[in-house]
C-alpha cells in the first residue's frame, strides 16, 4: 500500500526539537529554568485538557462536520439535528448534505457511482480549507467501479467495505451476544428445497455461473430470480429461502473483503446455511460467524460439494452444527448510509495525518 498512498506528515517534532536545541544554546542558566518551568506548566494543562476532553471517539469536544455532497444513488434521507448521537450513539458528529456548509466540513464525501455515470461533479474549482479531508466511498465491487485514473490525487480517505479502508464499511458484521445460552431461534428445519440460488443478473462469464451449472448437475439447485423468471418480492425473499437446507450466497465478482447482503441478510436472515463463493476462505473467516458456512474453494471439485451437501441435509446433527454460533454470536446489517458516514467520527482519530491517495485505481484493484 506504501506505494501507493503518499503520506506526507508534517515535520513538527524535528522542528520543536531544533527549535529547543537552539533556546538551549543561546540563553543563560535562569532563562532556561524559566522555560523549563513554562514547558512542565504547558505539557500539564495540556494533559489536564487532554484528560477533560478524552472520549471514545475524538480528543476535541469540537464537533466534526460531515459534508455528504450529494446522496448516494440520488435517495436522500432526513438529516435532523443530532443524528448521529440520537440514533448511534455517536457524539459530535455534525451529518450534513448543506453544500454551503463546505468551508466548516472536516470530510466531505463523494460516492463513486455518481461521479462515474457523470450526474455529480467533483468541486475541483472550490479551495479545500486547510486540513479538509475528501472522502471517496464505494460499496461496489471493483470491477463495477469503472476506470478510475482520474481521481488521482485527489482524495484523501477511503469508504469501503474492505478491512483495510480508512472507514470500513461492511454490509453487515458479527457481534458477540451479550446474553449467554439458548438459541434464540430453533434450528430451521421445515425444508422443502435442497439448495436455492436467487439471482438476477445471470452472466455466463460471471465465475459463479460456471459453478451453479456444475453443482446443479449434481445436486438439485431450485433457482429464483430475473433470470429464470421467478422473481420473489422483497417480502417472499427470507421466507422462501427459510425453505432451503442451502442458500448460494454466490458474490458477482471475486475481489477482496466484497461479501454482501447476499451472505449476511439473505443467508443468515433467512436460517439457510450459506455456501460462499467470492473471496478466499481467509476473508470471510476473519469477519463470518465460526462454522457459519460452506466455502466453494473447500472442495477438490463441484460435484464434492454437491455430494457433501446431499449428506449433510441427511444428517440433523451435523446440519444443525452449522447453527451453533448463535449461541453466542449475533449478526448485524448495515443498511443506512447515515449510520455509515456517522461511523467516521468514531474512527476520525486513527486516520493519518496527511494522506493522499495519489493511484486511487491501482488501490481500488489491489
Ligand atoms: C455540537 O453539536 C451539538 C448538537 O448539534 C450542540 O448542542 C453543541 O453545542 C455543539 N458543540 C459545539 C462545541 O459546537
Ligand atoms: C412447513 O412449511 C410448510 C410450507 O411449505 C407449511 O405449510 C408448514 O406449516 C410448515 N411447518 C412448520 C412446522 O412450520
Ligand atoms: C438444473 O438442472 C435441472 C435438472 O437437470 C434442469 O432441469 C434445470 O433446467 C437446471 N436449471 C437451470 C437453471 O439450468
Ligand atoms: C488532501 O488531499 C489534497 C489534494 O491532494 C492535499 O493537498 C491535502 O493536503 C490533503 N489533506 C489532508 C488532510 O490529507
Amino acid at each position: 500500500m506504501a506505494s501507493v498512498v503518499t503520506v506526507e506528515r508534517r515535520p513538527t517534532a524535528h522542528l520543536v526539537i531544533r527549535v529547543v536545541m537552539t533556546v538551549l544554546s543561546s540563553v543563560k542558566k535562569q532563562l532556561l529554568l524559566s522555560f523549563l518551568c513554562a514547558l512542565l506548566l504547558c505539557l500539564f494543562t495540556g494533559w489536564r485538557d487532554f484528560q477533560a476532553n478524552s472520549s471514545p471517539y475524538h480528543t476535541s469536544s469540537r464537533n466534526l462536520t460531515i459534508l455528504l455532497w450529494y446522496w448516494p444513488f440520488g435517495r436522500s434521507f432526513t438529516l435532523k439535528s443530532d443524528l448521529c448521537l440520537d440514533l448511534y450513539r455517536i457524539p459530535h458528529c455534525r451529518l450534513v448534505d448543506d453544500r454551503s456548509l463546505f468551508p466548516s466540513a472536516d470530510v466531505v464525501v463523494f460516492h463513486h457511482r455518481e461521479l462515474v455515470t457523470g450526474r455529480q461533479k467533483l468541486p475541483l474549482d472550490l479551495q479545500r480549507p486547510q486540513g479538509q479531508r475528501w472522502a471517496w466511498m464505494s460499496l461496489e465491487g471493483p470491477v463495477h467501479n469503472g476506470h478510475m485514473h482520474r481521481y488521482a490525487n485527489i482524495f484523501n480517505m477511503t469508504i469501503t467495505y474492505r478491512r483495510d479502508a480508512d472507514i470500513t464499511i461492511p454490509y453487515g458484521q458479527r457481534l458477540p451476544k451479550e446474553a449467554e445460552g439458548h438459541l434464540a431461534e430453533e434450528v430451521p428445519l421445515n425444508k422443502s428445497f435442497l439448495v436455492c440460488w436467487v439471482v438476477s443478473n445471470y452472466r455466463s462469464r460471471h465465475k459463479r455461473s460456471k459453478v451453479f451449472k456444475e453443482l446443479n448437475a449434481t445436486v438439485p439447485v431450485k433457482v429464483y430470480g430475473r433470470w429464470t423468471k421467478a422473481r420473489l418480492t422483497s417480502s417472499a425473499l427470507l421466507p422462501t429461502i427459510s425453505r432451503c437446507y442451502f442458500y448460494l450466497a454466490f458474490e458477482n465478482s471475486v475481489a477482496k473483503d466484497y461479501i454482501t447482503e447476499k451472505l449476511w441478510r439473505n443467508a443468515y436472515q433467512g436460517g439457510a446455511v450459506p455456501v460462499v463463493l467470492g473471496p478466499p476462505l481467509e476473508d470471510y473467516k476473519a469477519v463470518a460467524p465460526p462454522n457459519s458456512f460452506i466455502h466453494v474453494d473447500d472442495f477438490a471439485s463441484i460435484t464434492d460439494l454437491g455430494n457433501y451437501l446431499q449428506q449433510l441435509s441427511e444428517d440433523k446433527k451435523h446440519y444443525s452444527e452449522y447453527f451453533n454460533w448463535k449461541h453466542e454470536w449475533k449478526v448485524k446489517l448495515y443498511t443506512d448510509w447515515r449510520e455509515r458516514l456517522c461511523n467516521i467520527c468514531s474512527q476520525y482519530n486513527s486516520l493519518p495525518q496527511e494522506q493522499v491517495y495519489s493511484d486511487l485505481d491501482a488501490w481500488v484493484k489491489a
